[in-house]
């Protein structure tokens, strides 16, 4: 595939309403991708994890887009302190960002059922499922945090509804897409927060980097 030079990936950022930085100028390797998806079950526990990483840059599904202020997460806050990519093309033109070589991790936090689907299946339909798919055509690790992964999930209401919690019981489908999903090469599922953040912990040295905001959720 040939890839757009930088005044054409500018030209294509501006036109979706993107971050105008080309991916071809940063270090090769050297950024998480973090996609969000229309989850509000581990929502501002992954946005904060996210917000420890050094260098990285939001992919957002176009549920996330509707979801996150629900949550009280505004984009305008989240583009102070990462760059931002919206499912605003039906080709996900910025995937092409992941061509350029300039995310040595993929992370899908938090995934919906949907998304999980989707990405176990091979679908690629989305802009965080895209990523999934080429990130894994290009040998580049993808971290998942399947959220909804026990029989009874306890899990936080938007701020605009009257009850603070829900109780959620995902379907057999659903537990069983994630088992799918752990055999999709280039792959990790993880269950909980704290295994995310473990995960993130372990790529970090990989890396030989290190977390950069505060500790704790
Ligand atoms: C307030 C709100 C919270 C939601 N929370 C979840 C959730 O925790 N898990 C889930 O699988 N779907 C959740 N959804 C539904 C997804 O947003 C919906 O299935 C969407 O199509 C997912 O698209 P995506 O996977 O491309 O982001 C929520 C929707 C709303 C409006």
């Amino acid at each position: 595939m040939r890839q757009p030079g930088a005044e054409e990936a500018r030209r294509w950022a501006a036109a979706l309403g993107d971050d105008q930085a080309p991916a071809t100028e940063d270090a090769p390797r050297s950024r998480f991708a973090w996609c969000v998806t229309g989850s509000g079950h581990y929502l501002e526990e992954s946005m904060a994890l996210a917000a420890r990483l050094p260098d990285v840059d939001l992919f957002l599904s176009s549920a996330a887009d509707e979801v996150l202020p629900l949550y009280g997460l505004k984009l305008e806050d989240l583009r102070a302190r990462f760059r931002v990519f919206r499912d605003k093309s039906a080709s996900a033109v910025p995937v092409g960002r992941l061509y350029a070589e300039a995310y040595h991790t993929v992370v899908i936090a938090p995934a919906t059922s949907n998304t999980v689907a989707k990405c176990a299946f091979g679908f690629s339909d989305t802009l965080p499922t895209n990523m999934f798919a080429q990130a894994g055509k290009l040998g580049i690790p993808n971290l998942v945090f399947a959220c909804d992964t026990e029989p009874v999930v306890i899990t936080k209401a938007p701020r605009s509804s009257q009850e603070e919690w829900f109780t959620l019981r995902p379907r057999n489908i659903d537990l069983e897409n994630i088992e799918r999903l752990r055999a999709i090469d280039f792959c990790q599922v993880l269950r909980s927060a704290d295994e995310l953040e473990a995960a993130l912990e372990a790529r970090l040295r990989a890396l030989s980097l290190g977390w950069v905001g505060p500790q704790g959720r």
